[in-house]
């Protein structure tokens, strides 16, 4: 790419950022994508006709389609909805496609590049094997022949189809076929780092100047397994409790209270995080243990398990962090985070099952570091609902052991856990 290219790409992708946060790799890939289309200086004579996000709901990707629609500077952008197509042009679904691809190989005539935007493909285009209707087929067919229709020569214009869906796994696999939909992009709930700047983005756009003193860090430090759209619903309650007070601003304290009002939504199982050395912020002694444990993994790596103790509660996520990032730079392993309490939300459905779903993940992941936060929240001894969770849990630990897993099992607790459980861990 020349580099006045680059930093055209660079600077739009900075500008998105400014409304919808997305990693910059991926974003640079789209935007470098459509911009070349659009200049003209594709470098292949066969580019993209559709381009897929998906991911799980509410990590931007509506978002995105608008946001790109409005940046790049096309005449006005063509945005349909799946379910749209099939209820508001009902009988008239079909007639609906094609008049939209109609209206975008003009414009692509004009300005060189014209997007169709597709959110929730998957309702317009599902599995034609696992559908009752039969208007859905009949879409899906019309759709393919559409997009199989489009100019592949660069030279008269570019149409491209950008969809959006929840459930790749529910679209026609006809779509995602070479020559469709060639490049998917995965969106995947936010880390730290992106959870924060998504909250800058939430406050400074729709909150503007009603809040201060907010630490950004530490709210997306503790807002593991928040989507961007948990974030945004944290954010609204922070703001209705606020004014239920009287008060026009909300503060860092509003923030983290509205947290045991709004559960993360798309509660998963776990969340992947990139790991950060921390140790500058922790006692010597506490970083000299740390280093011991994270090197003893890396040389045997078979299963060991760590608890964190209750007084060390308030470290704990640096702590955790820390040894993570160690192990990680040497083994280049995934960090997972989890909360326990997570597996006995409503979300969840049955606890056991859950934390099942979990260790069976785990298992596939190794060599790998998980860390459970609040463990105890699934094994305390005092509660007597959870005796299901910990057999399970114990199970597993037990099976780890015995076949020396390369898992480095992190744990912290707000209070205690079980003897049966305490047994398999390394007290730090
Ligand atoms: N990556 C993000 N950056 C900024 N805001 C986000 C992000 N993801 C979600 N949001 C917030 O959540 C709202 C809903 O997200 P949306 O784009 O509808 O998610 P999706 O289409 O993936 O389900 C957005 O309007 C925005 O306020
Ligand atoms: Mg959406």
């Amino acid at each position: 790419m020349p580099n006045e290219f680059q930093e055209a790409v660079k600077e739009k992708v900075k500008e998105i950022q400014q409304e919808v946060y997305i990693k910059d790799d991926l974003l640079e890939k789209i935007v470098g994508l459509l911009l070349s289309l659009r200049d003209g200086k594709f470098p292949s004579k066969r580019p993209p006709r559709g381009l897929l996000f998906y991911g799980p709901p509410g990590t931007g990707k509506t978002l995105l389609m608008k946001t790109l629609a409005k940046k790049l500077g096309l005449s006005e952008p063509i945005i349909i909805r799946g379910p749209e197509i099939i209820s508001q042009y009902y009988g008239k679904s079909e007639q609906r496609l094609r008049q939209v691809f109609a209206l975008a190989k003009e414009r692509a005539e004009e300005e060189n590049l014209a997007i169709i935007f597709i959110d929730e493909l998957d309702s317009l285009a599902p599995r034609r094997d696992l559908t009752k209707g039969e208007l859905e087929p009949r879409l899906v067919g019309q759709l393919l022949s559409l997009m199989d229709g489009l100019e592949r020569e660069v030279s008269k214009g570019h149409v491209i189809v950008i969809g959006s869906t929840n459930r790749p796994e529910a679209l026609d696999p006809a779509l995602r076929r070479p020559g469709r939909f060639d490049l998917e992009i995965e969106f995947d709930p936010p880390d730290v780092d992106e959870r924060k700047e998504i909250l800058k983005i939430i406050l400074n756009n729709y909150v503007k100047d009603r809040y201060e003193n907010v630490n950004f860090d530490e709210i997306a430090e503790q807002t593991v397994g928040f989507t961007g759209a948990d974030l945004l619903q944290l954010v609204n309650e922070a703001l209705l409790q606020a004014a239920l007070k009287g008060r026009e601003k909300i503060n860092h304290n509003d923030l983290l209270r509205a947290k045991n009002v709004v559960k993360p939504s798309a509660l998963r199982e776990f969340y992947l995080e990139k790991p950060k050395d921390r140790s500058n912020e922790l006692p010597s002694e506490i970083v000299d243990k740390i280093k011991r444990l994270a090197q003893e993994f890396i040389s045997h790596q078979s299963f060991r398990s760590i608890l964190i103790q209750r007084e060390l509660w308030h470290q704990a996520d640096k702590i955790a962090s820390t040894i993570a990032y160690y192990v990680s730079n040497d083994l280049h392993c995934p960090y997972i985070v989890a909360r326990a309490t997570w597996f006995r939300s409503r979300w969840f459905g049955e606890t056991e099952r859950s934390i099942r779903k979990l260790f069976e993940k785990i298992k596939r992941l190794q060599p790998c570091v998980i860390y459970i936060k609040g463990l105890d929240a699934i094994a305390n001894p005092k509660d007597e609902h959870i005796h299901g969770a910990i057999l399970e849990i114990t199970s597993y630990l037990d099976e780890f052991r015995e076949n020396s897993m390369k898992v480095l099992l992190i744990s912290s607790v707000i209070q205690e856990v079980d003897n049966t459980t305490r047994e398999f861990f390394v007290e730090l």
